[in-house]
C-alpha cells in the first residue's frame, strides 16, 4: 500500500509516496537519481550505501523509507557547498584515498558522521567509525590518512 513520507534531503524538503517496504537506498538511487549512494551487498555487510540520518551514519540498504519520516538525510551529494568540496572529499583526492572509488561515498559518509560527533577523533575512533565499510581495492591505509588529515585540521567539521 502506498505511503507518503516527508523528510529533509540534503537540506531540502522532500515528500515521497511509495510502497511500504522500500528502502532508503533504492528511493535515493532509482527514484531521486542520487546515485552517489552505492549498492554493494544489500544486506548491511559492506557500507557502500552509507548515508547520514539525523547526524548518524546508517546503511541505507537496511533502512525502510518509512523510518526517515521527519528526519534529516544527508548523502554524498549534499556535502559540497558553495562550489567547494567538503574537506573530507578534498582529503580523499589529496591523499589518494581510493582506487576504483566504489566504496568512497560510503567511506566519506561514515567519516562525516563521526566528525559530526567528534571534531578531532582519535585513530581508534576513526577505525571504529569505518569498521563497517569495506574497500575491495584495499586502499585502507590511504583512506585512513585522508580521514585523519581532516580530523587533525581545523574545519573538518561543517
Ligand atoms: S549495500 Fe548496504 S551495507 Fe552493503
Ligand atoms: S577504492 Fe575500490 S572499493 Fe574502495
Amino acid at each position: 500500500m502506498p505511503r507518503a513520507v516527508s523528510f529533509t534531503l540534503n537540506g531540502k524538503p522532500v515528500r515521497f509516496e511509495t510502497d511500504d517496504g522500500r528502502t532508503l537506498l533504492w528511493v535515493l538511487r532509482s527514484d531521486l537519481g542520487l546515485t552517489g549512494t552505492k549498492y554493494g551487498c544489500g544486506v548491511g555487510l559492506c557500507g557502500s550505501c552509507t548515508v547520514v540520518v539525523d547526524g548518524k551514519a546508517v546503511q541505507s540498504c537496511r533502512m525502510p523509507l518509512a523510518l526517515v519520516e521527519g528526519k534529516q538525510v544527508t548523502t554524498i551529494e549534499g556535502l559540497a557547498a558553495g562550489g567547494r568540496l567538503h574537506p573530507l572529499q578534498q582529503a580523499f583526492i589529496d591523499k589518494g584515498g581510493f582506487q576504483c572509488g566504489y566504496c568512497t561515498p560510503g567511506m566519506i559518509m561514515s567519516a562525516y558522521g563521526l566528525l559530526l560527533r567528534q571534531s578531532h577523533p582519535s585513530r581508534e575512533a576513526v577505525i571504529g567509525a569505518l569498521e563497517g565499510n569495506l574497500c575491495r581495492c584495499s586502499a585502507y591505509k590511504r583512506i585512513l590518512e585522508a580521514v585523519e588529515s581532516v580530523a587533525a585540521a581545523e574545519g573538518g567539521r561543517r
